[in-house]
């Protein structure tokens, strides 16, 4: 071989190991969770700002190539949108649902009617009237800016105690129960293309679970629309109660109601107290034993991990004719908001992508489950 002829050889050679090298790492050469689950449910995430505005150029290639559904993580919730009586901050929400009709996104709207991360103009109102005026105002104008853009709405979030009752939250305090039925109704009215969901963290939990089954029922004897129910998935890796999840999704679905995991995480981090669940308004001081993998995440605890979502996404593929949609609570673990709740500045891996927007483990077992049984 002539020197000018080596030399070629070598840089198509070096060419080619360099390519191989990108496809091993590379999320975009692997599977991806949306062609995997395509003939069972949706896959989604639930996107930050930065996400929505496409800062990151590696994330939102990620974004594009695993998931065909996305929830407004926060900038839906009233206080953003709605920062003062009838004056709308649509920004954030127009882009949002941009995003999801230039890339052909089912976009879920999230949420409606929630006592959490409510505009202090609200936390203010003291009577009755004021508030249903507001609930009418609100659903009205966010339901119908988004009716043909929104796929489904989280109508109400979080309205029961753990123990299955109504939580004393300030539409339940001045409105009762009919606050529920009212906000359905009006959305179904504004929105009628969207589905129609109830949300809730623990509602796989057998009293919780009941009073879930109460509140669907109250909306159907009402006449209202409901077309689904949200179990959040806020779960810790050690603590996944597979036959409660399971009871709910075959509970849920004899109403006739489709189910979607909405808020998919696996928490790999000491709860404080037994915490469970996803009380937002909740906080506990930390301290270093409470916060083990700072560093890094042993393999151990990486492989329980992986083990915890395949057993899930087992039983989720088992029901794949009731469930309508799963959704992770953010992109990767560096996203999550499980490294600030219940308490600031741990670092926590509870989702599918590490902090360099790679596949952990736990992603391959849940694709391999399809590639194996195909
Ligand atoms: C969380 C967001 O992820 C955080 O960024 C925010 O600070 C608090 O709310 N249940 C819900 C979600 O319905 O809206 C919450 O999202 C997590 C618990």
């Amino acid at each position: 071989m002539k020197h000018h002829e080596q030399l070629w050889v070598l840089v198509a050679l070096l060419i080619l190991s360099m390519s191989c090298r990108d496809n091993q790492n590379k999320p975009e050469n692997a599977t991806t969770l949306k062609e995997t689950f395509k003939d069972d449910f949706l896959i989604g995430t639930a996107l930050s700002i930065d996400q929505i505005n496409q800062t990151d150029a590696r994330t939102d290639s990620l974004i594009k190539q695993q998931f065909n559904a996305i929830t407004a993580e926060n900038i839906m919730k009233a206080e953003n949108i709605h920062p003062a009586w009838g004056q709308f901050d649509f920004d954030a929400a127009d882009k949002f649902v941009a995003y999801g009709k230039q890339n052909d996104r089912y976009a879920v709207g999230h949420t409606l009617i929630w006592h959490s991360q409510l505009p202090s103009f609200v936390e203010a109102i003291t009577d009755a009237d004021s508030l249903r005026q507001f609930m009418d105002l609100h659903i009205g104008a966010v339901g119908q800016r988004y009716a043909s853009s929104v796929a489904a709405w989280d109508v109400v979030n979080e309205a029961l105690n753990e123990d299955g009752s109504w939580r004393e939250s300030i539409f339940y305090r001045l409105l009762g129960e009919d606050y529920l039925v009212e906000a359905f109704r009006k959305a179904a009215e504004v929105a009628p293309d969207a589905a129609l969901y109830y949300n809730d963290y623990n509602i796989e939990q057998p009293q919780k679970r009941a009073g879930t089954i109460r509140l669907i029922k109250k909306l159907q004897e009402a006449g209202v629309r409901i077309d689904g129910v949200g179990i959040q998935g806020h779960w810790h890796v050690d603590k996944l109660q597979l036959d409660a999840i399971e009871e709910s999704i075959l509970a849920y679905a004899e109403l006739g109601v489709k189910v979607a995991i909405t808020e998919l995480d696996l928490t790999v981090l000491p709860n404080p107290w037994d915490l469970q669940g996803a009380d937002v308004n909740q906080a506990f001081e930390g301290g270093v034993d409470m916060n083990p993998y700072a560093n890094q995440l042993p393999d151990s605890v990486n492989q329980t991990l992986a083990d915890s979502y395949e057993q899930l996404f087992r039983l989720f593929l088992k029901h794949r004719d009731k469930i309508s949609r799963v959704t992770f609570w953010g992109v990767n673990d560096g996203q999550s908001w499980l490294n600030n709740w219940p308490i600031a500045g741990r670092t926590n891996y509870p989702l599918l992508f590490d902090r360099d927007n790679q596949p952990k483990a736990a992603f391959h077992r849940v694709i391999d489950i399809k590639k194996n049984t195909n």
